[in-house]
């Protein structure tokens, strides 16, 4: 054999060699290494209700779709009732207002949901991924004590196309992450599960619970990413409570001040960069920042409700009154904008949550936005992602002692005035009335008594 054919035959089979580990290399990557750019979410979607938003869903053409929970309305809701068969108010009340569903229920449910038309064609397009809230774990507001959470959680799983041997199915909870992207620009997603293992509200217990908490460590502590998302279904950063108690209340991490504060020291401690938060569950879009946990402001993007929003509750008639509470409601962690579509930053319709990651700008721009039904934005931000690095903010200059700071003051600490100034216009406004029908009534009375003793005068 001559020295060509020897080179030749070492040609071949470099040329094999380098095949077979192109052709290796692309199989094992999967579509999770693809550079995801555009991510929608958005949470409490009545799968009774019409669900025309999955039409702008679909032409924002998300790579990846995260559901926030309230993905069906899996408990029954009782009507307000005070007499009947069946009553939800007064001493007498023989029903709570809300009751757990069948398996069966559950399950047709969720097919309905699965097989709605819009949703199908997200399907097809797009990574779906998922965590739930109260109504679909099984019942309004319940927590670590609900009875039918290990069946409803191999329910959510089957309608998220969870894989049978998947170890999510194994776990306590249905929390799990996700990285998606190539290296220096993967993306990774947290879904937090704050139903199966959280305490009575008012407990001020556990939130996450041990094995969760212990979990979520190991993940913040892992592997950077450019940007780490984590998905919680209620509110992180706003705390309405703090100012719409005793009128009505939320549920939300705020009221689990210490688990709160726990999170936040998690993130710090991890030294983690790119953090921010999505949620839902409340019925109306709204983006919260607060600059006093880490060294980076931490967003808290809520989008919320896909169908169920507190615009659509009530005759459009009283949707002013709702724009005027929300205006009224004090806030110290809501971004406010002048593009915002209401005055107030809140959004009271339909809305779904789209995330934009510009990779190619320099720096990299977050653009973040709750978008209407047909797909405008109401409220957004864009925050360059150098913006969401340590030491962008410092915590101790931003809160100087004694003084009231945008961003940083919790609700609770704003003057009593302030803070309850929509309980006190409400209790105000009940109190005159009352007052005012006082008044009526006895003017009435003494109108008649007077003209009855004219009468027998005459
Ligand atoms: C949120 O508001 C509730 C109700 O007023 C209060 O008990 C709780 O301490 C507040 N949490 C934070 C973190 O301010």
């Amino acid at each position: 054999m001559g020295r060509g054919r020897w080179w030749r035959w070492w040609g071949l089979v470099l040329v094999v060699a380098v095949a077979v580990a192109v052709v290796a290399t692309t199989a094992s990557q999967s579509k999770e290494d693809h550079l995801v750019s555009r991510i929608a979410f958005g949470s409490c979607s009545d799968q009774s209700d019409p669900q025309r938003i999955w039409n702008a869903i679909n032409n924002f053409d998300p790579q990846v779709f995260i559901w926030l929970g309230d993905n069906i309305y899996g408990d029954i809701k009782h009507p307000f009732k005070l007499f009947g068969k069946e009553r939800t108010l007064g001493p007498w009340k023989n029903i709570p207002r809300f009751t757990p569903s069948s398996k069966q229920e559950m399950e047709a449910k969720y097919k309905k949901a699965k097989t709605n038309p819009g949703y199908s064609r997200l399907r097809e397009n797009t990574k779906v991924i998922g965590t739930w809230d109260d109504h679909d774990y099984g019942l309004n507001d319940a927590g670590k004590e609900f009875s039918e959470k290990i069946t409803n959680q191999g329910l959510l799983l089957d309608f998220l196309d969870e894989p049978l041997d998947s170890p999510r199915r194994k776990q306590e909870g249905v929390y799990a992450s996700y990285t998606f992207g190539p290296v220096s620009r993967q993306i990774k997603v947290i879904l937090l599960d704050t139903r199966y293992h959280r305490d009575p509200l008012l407990s001020d217990g556990t939130f996450l619970g041990k094995s969760q908490w212990a979990w979520l460590e190991k993940e913040l502590n892992g592997p950077a990413s450019a940007i780490t998302i984590i998905g919680s279904s209620v509110q992180v950063i706003s705390n309405h409570s703090g100012a719409t108690g005793p009128l009505f209340f939320f549920e939300c991490w705020g009221r689990f001040p210490k688990e709160r504060d726990r999170l936040f020291k998690l993130i710090a401690d991890s030294k983690r960069d790119g953090v921010f938060f999505i949620s839902g569950d409340v019925h109306f879009g709204e983006i919260a920042r607060y600059d006093c946990a880490t060294g980076y402001p931490l967003y808290d993007i809520t989008s919320s409700g896909l169908t169920k929003a507190v615009e659509k509750a009530v005759p459009p008639p009283l949707h002013l009154i709702l724009k005027f509470v929300a205006r009224l409601t004090p806030t110290t962690m809501r971004v406010m904008d002048r593009n915002c579509r209401d005055s107030s930053c809140t959004y009271g319709q339909p809305n779904f949550g789209a995330i934009e990651i510009d990779w190619d700008a320099t720096p990299v721009t977050l653009k973040i936005e709750v978008r209407d039904i047909n797909g405008f934005p109401v409220t957004g931000v864009k925050v360059p992602l150098l913006e969401l690095q340590a030491g962008s903010v410092d915590p101790v200059a931003a809160i100087k002692a004694g003084e009231y700071q945008r961003h940083c003051s919790l609700e609770v600490t704003l003057p009593w005035l302030v803070r309850y100034r929509l309980a006190i216009l409400f209790y105000g406004a009940v109190a005159v009335l009352l007052l005012a029908m006082i008044g009526i009534t006895s003017g009435a009375i003494s109108i008649s008594r007077r003209l009855l003793h004219k009468y027998k005068c005459d």
